[in-house]
């Protein structure tokens, strides 16, 4: 290709252990709660893009299939505001984007947040831009909130901000991913994509769940105590942390009308599991997001026997081992 037109990212998937659910604006794409998470090196997304000369309209191709564009064609008009500012030739053009994920898409493990962490970068890149990390961050907020956090490696914090404008809502490192080895054992339960994506649960959530506000009330708690676990590198403390902030959300995701109940059976059994893991000494705690995969928290010793627990429930399809991942970065 023409040089300096193309560019490839890959970017990680991240697991929140403090979640975000709610949006404060959502034509900014801003959180209304902070949020806390863990990048994961087993699940990413790899994206090209390309500013083409000539075509009509943006494409989007996601495992060889046409996507749904408009998301990304918003994030690619942020690029070419920002390309028009400095006078590059992106600003004028229309991309082709094409992309895969090497897990299942919109089924809870957090495609969003790998799929627009990498198309920031890599459209910034074939824009010929060089952005900061947090302007990265807050240019893939915009796909998805999720994906502000995957821009960077290891623990990552994601702010609510209170700008007017969105310019404070931007993630940052907390650890980087050699800081505090853990590992995260991904039980899949279910290939297939949720039948309410995120983006409408938690609108739906916001609008009619009577623990809404409590859940904005004790974000903050929540935050605190979880960037006191990682400065301590207290796994007790984070675990625990975890699973009560993942039943909180889903606490609240029930109470929605017409309720989101993201669970199925293999995801109530895994729980139970990962419980009686610990019964028996072994420190596992589960999260789960807006969808019925189960992710374990674990120390890396202990991988290899959750691994092996969460293959034994019934309805687990695979459970994938993870190590914590790096920052989204340039693969050309
Ligand atoms: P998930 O739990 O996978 O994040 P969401 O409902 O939040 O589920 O988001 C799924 C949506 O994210 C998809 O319908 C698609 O629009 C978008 N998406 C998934 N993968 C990518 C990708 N690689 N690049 C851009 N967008 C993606
Ligand atoms: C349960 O980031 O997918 O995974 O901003 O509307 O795209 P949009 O939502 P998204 O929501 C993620 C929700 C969650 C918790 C989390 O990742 O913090
Ligand atoms: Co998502």
């Amino acid at each position: 290709m023409d040089g300096g037109a193309t560019a490839v990212a890959r970017a990680h998937s991240n697991i929140a252990l403090v979640k975000y659910w709610g949006k404060r604006d959502a034509a900014l794409n801003t959180p209304a709660v902070g949020s806390i998470s863990v990048t994961l090196d087993a699940l990413y997304t790899d994206t090209r893009v390309t500013f083409t000369p000539g075509l009509a309209a943006d494409e989007f191709w996601l495992a060889g299939c046409r996507g749904p564009v408009t998301r990304v064609s918003h994030v690619l008009d942020l690029v070419r505001g920002h390309a028009a500012s400095l006078g590059l030739p992106a600003s004028g053009l229309n991309a082709i984007v094409s992309s895969t994920n090497n897990f299942p898409t919109g089924a809870g493990l957090a495609s969003s947040a790998s799929g627009f962490a990498a198309l920031a970068v890599a459209a910034t890149g074939a824009a010929g831009l060089t952005l900061l990390s947090r302007e990265l961050s807050i240019l893939a907020r915009y796909g998805s909130g999720s994906a502000a956090r995957s821009i960077f490696g290891g623990f990552a914090e994601m702010h609510a901000g209170t700008a007017a404008d969105g310019s404070d809502a931007y993630a940052e490192e907390l650890l980087d991913q050699g800081a505090w080895p853990l590992a995260v054992v991904v039980a899949i339960t279910e290939h297939g994509e949720k039948s309410i994506n995120s983006t409408i649960g938690m609108n739906e959530s916001k609008a009619t769940s009577p623990f809404y506000p409590a859940w904005l009330d004790s974000a903050d708690d929540d935050l605190a105590e979880m960037r006191a676990a990682i400065r301590d590198r207290d796994f007790t403390r984070l675990g625990e942390l975890s699973e009560y902030n993942c039943l909180k959300l889903h606490a609240l995701m029930l109470t929605t009308r017409p309720a989101l109940i993201y669970w199925n059976a293999a995801t109530v059994a895994a729980m139970h599991a990962v419980r009686a893991l610990r019964a028996q000494g072994v420190p596992a705690y589960f999260t789960i997001d807006a969808g019925p995969q189960v992710k374990v928290l674990c120390l890396p010793g202990d991988a290899a026997a959750v691994q092996q627990a969460m293959t034994l429930v019934p309805g687990v399809h695979e459970a994938r081992i993870s190590a914590l991942g790096p920052a989204a970065y340039r693969l050309e």
